[in-house]
């Protein structure tokens, strides 16, 4: 009889793999398998979790392991092992070593979940979705990034912290890649239906814009010794949810483009439509002059790490 409950793996029991598991159980998505080199760590987070669910009141197996076979069959893989950024550090200083374990990442997983859809989340983001695109072989409709959640996540609190109002009435995303470059996209805010810039002076909107591109940096000069967890591992599940549970949400997503925006065989952030079967649809919207010009700079970035990682030998 064929498992009736879903299979997510979560590569990397880190900070963000660890709430990725949890956020993700608690939502009964599915049983999970959290994977990491430190099996110790993968075992001991999953049964902690395990132990948590008579609590929390959520049916989901979740067991550690380091051990890919154990992964076998899973429909969605969430990728998160890798180094993250310390103060001083911008996420492409992450590239050469990240590179060598999302390779051996997908080595290990693919000879076992051949159909699952993958989200990759280590950084630098656009480039390790290449990385491991090339690896598994794929179509581009099971290997998406995760990145456009989480920045757009962060406008939509400032926004609403701004504004003093609900995050529930606030949408907002956010294009390209994910780094200094990223391309807020104020015009498109809107606020219970209302847009933005109608209701917050353009300079105002421009101080969170650059807030939002800044957001990452805010939250590893804070803590230190890490990056960002909480809403990271939060935006990987919702894009896993949308694909368990074929909801066929709209979000930005970091995808391999394949003429889109003239945009061919790189990674960069777009509005995607996400269900089944990973990536249903890229949607194409019409930029502004300053709008393109900011996507095409931020191309130019992703597309100068995918150069240096054909120069790694890897
Ligand atoms: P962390 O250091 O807490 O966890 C990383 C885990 O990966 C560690 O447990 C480590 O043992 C494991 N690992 C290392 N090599 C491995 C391998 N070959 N196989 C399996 N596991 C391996 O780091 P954290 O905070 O969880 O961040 C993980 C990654 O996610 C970083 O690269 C970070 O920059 C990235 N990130 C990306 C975001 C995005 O928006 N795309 C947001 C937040 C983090
Ligand atoms: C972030 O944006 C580090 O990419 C990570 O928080």
């Amino acid at each position: 009889m064929k498992h009736a409950r879903k299979k997510i793996t979560v590569v990397g029991a880190g900070f963000v793999g660890s709430t990725c598991a949890h956020w993700a159980a608690a939502r009964e998505l599915g049983d999970v398998v959290l994977v990491d080199i430190n099996d110790g760590a993968a075992k001991g987070k999953a049964l902690d979790l395990f132990e948590s669910s008579p609590v929390e009141h959520f049916d989901a197996r979740i067991t550690g392991t380091a051990d890919y076979k154990d992964t076998a069959g899973s429909d969605v893989v969430i990728i998160t092992a890798g180094i993250p950024r310390k103060p001083g550090m911008s996420r492409d200083d992450l590239l050469t070593t990240n590179a060598k374990i999302m390779k051996d990442v997908c080595k290990g997983l693919r000879p076992h979940s051949p159909n699952a859809v993958v989200i990759v989340v280590s950084n630098p983001l656009d480039a390790m979705a290449y990385v491991a695109m090339k690896e598994l072989d794929f179509p581009r409709e099971r290997v998406i990034g995760m990145a456009g959640v989480l920045d757009g996540a962060r406008f939509r609190s400032f926004i609403a912290e701004e504004l003093k109002c609900s995050v529930k009435d606030v949408h907002a995303f956010v294009l390209g890649g994910h780094g200094d470059t990223m391309v807020p996209m104020p015009r498109h805010c809107s606020v219970g239906g209302i847009p933005l810039l109608e209701i917050l002076p353009k300079d105002r909107v421009d101080a969170l814009v650059k807030r939002t591109r800044e957001g990452g940096a805010e939250i590893v000069g804070l803590l230190k010794t890490g990056s960002a967890y909480y809403a990271p591992s939060a935006s990987a599940v919702q894009m896993a949810e949308s694909i368990l549970r074929d909801q066929g949400r709209i979000l930005p997503c970091a995808a391999f483009l394949q003429g889109e925006y003239g945009i061919k065989n790189l990674f960069v952030g777009v509005m995607c439509k996400l269900g089944g079967g990973g990536l249903e649809k890229v949607y194409e919207i019409k930029l502004n002059d300053e709008e393109r010009a900011s996507l095409a700079n931020s191309t130019k970035a992703v597309q100068e790490l995918v150069d240096a990682l054909g120069k790694l030998n890897l």
